[in-house]
């Protein structure tokens, strides 16, 4: 008897886990796509708050009021977007805004255009709705960064959507403004949807992020809590959108998680309205390792653009299996390119979520392989 349901059977889980639990004990894992910082202090203290004060019960299906009004102010101040608080559905991390919104939205057969390297994610997500996912290749000529004729030249008959990832795991990449409003004129007059995940927006160096939903009411803005403020565990994101979409997300939503915990949404109240000085110094931390790391490979001749974002460096090699295979073997884990798409063959991941006295240890490692 054949178990999984048709359109499970194809899905395969993720490359990066699988490395994970390659890692001995002693190894620096460069795997990791999560802050290795403590979630802040205060946002634990609100949530331990919440719990005293019993927020144990469900929440409206949209997620807490006072929670989406804060959302819908951040995006003001940030984005440059207004939504009303009703046009925002608090989920399970940017994950399950990014799943429930493909399963609203697209129809089987319909073709969704995804990042060629991308996250893991979004190919299995479009598969999981019956829909065919083409890539959209960039090129490390361009810094991998999405352009205006990447998506026309991916752009189908039957294209429904795009998911975007600006800055971008696996390559660090930052879109541009004029980018940004060009694919968003062209999800306009062409009328496609524009899934912008969003998520490593507070992680970005001397660049500014701008988002689609800016520049067309087809945009559905995906973000979360996980990576701004560390607190990947505790599973809260968020998407925005105009309000029929947010009409039909809520149904998927409604009939799958019903709500988010309710304490956790207490937490991120008090994330979105305190200083956001403790977002300011991860990143600065982060870039230190960022500089360190791509100084130390581009020393060992280990080509590697500068990235403007994430905490992840992609850097060329020639035969990458073989080399993350050597750097197992020194104890240090990293992911081969291809697991991000065929544009990531010739490349490795590296994450910098590590203490930079790992990342110089690390670095040591690499040498000698080299
Ligand atoms: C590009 C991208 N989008 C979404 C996610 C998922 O984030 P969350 O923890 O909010 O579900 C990740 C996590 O690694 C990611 O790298």
């Amino acid at each position: 008897m054949q178990y999984g349901a048709n359109r499970v059977k194809d899905i395969n889980l993720s490359q990066v886990r699988k490395m994970f639990e390659q890692a001995s004990p002693t190894a620096i894992n460069l795997a990791l796509g999560e802050p290795d910082f403590d979630t802040p202090k205060h946002i634990i203290d609100s949530l331990k708050d919440a719990l005293d004060t019993k927020y144990t019960h469900y929440s409206q299906n949209k997620g807490e009021p006072e929670l989406r009004e804060a959302i819908s102010k951040k995006l003001a101040k940030d984005n440059d977007i207004n939504v009303s608080d009703d046009d925002i559905i608090v989920t399970v991390g940017a994950s399950e805004a990014l799943y429930t919104s493909i399963q609203a939205l697209i129809n089987p057969n319909d073709d969704v255009l995804i990042p060629d390297p991308g996250f893991l994610s979004y190919k299995e997500c479009v598969t999981l709705s019956g829909a065919n996912s083409i890539p959209v290749k960039s090129s490390a000529e361009n810094g991998f960064k999405t352009t205006i004729e990447d998506v026309e030249n991916s752009l189908t008959e039957n294209t429904k959507a795009i998911i975007i990832n600006s800055p971008c795991n696996p390559t660090g990449a930052v879109m541009d403004k004029e980018n940004i409003k060009a694919i968003s004129d062209l999800a306009s007059d062409k009328e496609f949807i524009i899934f912008s995940d969003e998520i490593y927006e507070k992680i970005i160096y001397g660049k500014k992020h701008y988002s689609f939903q800016k520049y067309t009411d087809n945009a559905v803005t995906i973000n979360g809590f996980s990576k701004s403020y560390a607190m990947t565990g505790l599973r809260i994101g968020y998407c925005a959108s105009n309000h029929e979409i947010i009409d039909e997300i809520l149904k998927v939503h409604q009939y799958n998680v019903a709500c988010i915990d309710t304490p956790t949404q207490r937490a991120c109240i008090t994330a979105l309205n305190s200083s956001q000085q403790c977002v300011t110094d991860m990143t600065n931390e982060f870039r230190k390792r960022r500089d360190l790391v791509v100084e130390s490979l581009n020393n060992m001749g280990l080509d590697c653009i500068m990235p403007d974002g994430a905490f992840y460096v992609f850097f060329k090699h020639d035969t990458p299996e073989a080399f993350v295979k050597k750097a197992v073997k020194e104890d240090v884990i990293l992911v081969p390119g291809a697991a991000f798409g065929s544009m990531g063959e010739k490349y490795i991941r590296l994450s910098y979520a590590q203490s930079y006295e790992n990342l110089e240890e690390a670095m040591r490692r690499l040498e000698k392989i080299v």
